[in-house]
């Protein structure tokens, strides 16, 4: 049902946790399964310079947070609200149909801890 990479994702999922001090946090739920995810992002120079995530979900939400994390990381935050669920969904070689909606969680998540990062900024300007 799911492809070797979302196995690899899920069994070894890279950037888990939380970030002392981070710069901005998006946390993100589907009201229909429940499953949430949290991810927090460091800042430099509008730069992601290190990331990581908690995932209270399934294997496809696991596996589709983890890659995202690798995604983003190092990349300017407009190019990280340019990645798309369909971007996740190709870095996993796809998921079921019926999971597809796991790796909208994580453009989500991304989307909402770079607005969160920027409404942080524009107060304390
Ligand atoms: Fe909802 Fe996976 S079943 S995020």
């Amino acid at each position: 049902m799911y492809t070797e990479t979302v196995r690899d994702y899920f069994l070894n999922p890279r950037n888990v946790g939380s970030l002392d001090h981070a710069d901005g946090i998006g946390e993100v739920g589907n009201a229909k399964c429940g499953d949430v995810m949290k991810i927090s992002i460091k800042v430099e120079d509008d730069r992601i310079t290190d990331v990581r995530f908690e995932t209270f979900g399934c294997a496809a939400a696991i596996a589709s947070s983890s890659i995202a994390t690798e995604m983003i990381k190092g990349k300017t935050l407009d190019e990280a609200l340019q990645v798309t669920n369909r971007d996740v969904l190709d870095a996993l070689g796809g998921l079921p149909a019926e999971k597809i909606h796991c790796s909208l969680l994580a453009e989500e998540g991304i989307r909402a801890a770079v607005e969160d990062y920027r409404s942080r900024m524009a107060e304390s300007a």
